[in-house]
């Protein structure tokens, strides 16, 4: 199986608090692996050194094959790898079409000396999308008006258009209710059948794990504390302790 991303004693201070501790990671192409693990923890922090908005204080991540340590966030960014915020970064004011649309022309002034792609084949790509993020009766809606769940489908859309290979979500379900929470996971699951996309997902509602049954990586203290499927981390009693036993 290929390896895509791989963090090698990762470790991230703050002054004295060890945010990331020496974290050895390998995340396979394709692969859909979920991490939780409780507040503080240190899962965001993860996020932030893969993507480059932070830099490690020790330790190196190579993403496919290429040592990507400390580069910055549009360096990373283009080599593939795209992220959802916990917070929605949607444009209010637009349509939830044209919110797609945003990450096309992005590509398009990226590549001026290319031959431009036809508007059509681009609106071919945006209604595809618009259906897998179950928001294409919703298409001409400004954003501002859609629920909560559906602004953070919107944005994963959004991630989505950019067609990254490897996708990070930071607790994609926050603030959901169990209807939404529930879609979100059938959401992820699709992306990560049918678009064979690999994808990291941060996660605080063991629901949502559980619906995704993905293999699992439980941080705690900045540290990996296990690793396993769903039935092996839901069954592991240090675990329980440290994590399932409690609520948010
Ligand atoms: N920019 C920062 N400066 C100082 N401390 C930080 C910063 N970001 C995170 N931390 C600390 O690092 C630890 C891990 O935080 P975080 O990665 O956000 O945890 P999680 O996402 O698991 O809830 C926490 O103690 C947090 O307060
Ligand atoms: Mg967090």
């Amino acid at each position: 199986m290929t390896i895509i991303l791989k963090t090698e004693r990762l470790t991230k201070k703050f002054g004295g608090l060890t945010a990331v501790d020496h974290v050895n990671m390998t995340l396979s192409k394709g692969e859909l692996r979920c991490i939780i693990g409780p507040n503080g923890c240190g899962k965001s922090t993860l996020f932030n050194l893969i993507t480059g908005t932070y830099k490690p204080t020790s330790g190196r991540i190579a993403f496919k094959s290429k040592d990507i340590t400390g580069k910055p966030v549009h360096i990373i960014g283009r080599m593939g790898i795209g992220r959802k915020f916990q917070v929605p970064g949607i444009f209010n004011q637009l349509t939830v079409y044209d919110n797609i649309r945003v990450p096309f022309f992005r590509d398009q002034r990226r590549s001026l000396f290319l031959k431009p792609r036809k508007d059509s084949d681009i609106h071919q790509k945006i209604t595809a999308l618009l259906q897998k993020i179950n928001l294409d009766d919703k298409a001409c809606l400004p954003a501002i008006h859609l629920a909560h769940g559906e602004k953070q489908w919107l944005e994963i859309g959004m991630v989505l258009a950019r067609r990254p290979q490897l996708m990070l979500l930071d607790e994609p379900t926050a603030g959901m209710t169990a209807a939404e929470t529930r879609k979100t996971a059938q959401l992820i699951r699709n992306i990560s059948r049918e678009e064979k996309m690999t994808i990291l997902v941060i996660e605080h509602d063991i629901g949502f794990v559980r619906e995704i049954a993905s293999r699992i990586t439980v941080l705690y203290k900045g540290a990996v504390f296990k690793e396993g499927s769903y039935e092996t981390i839901q069954s592991d009693e240090a675990v329980r302790k440290i994590y399932l036993g409690k609520s948010r």
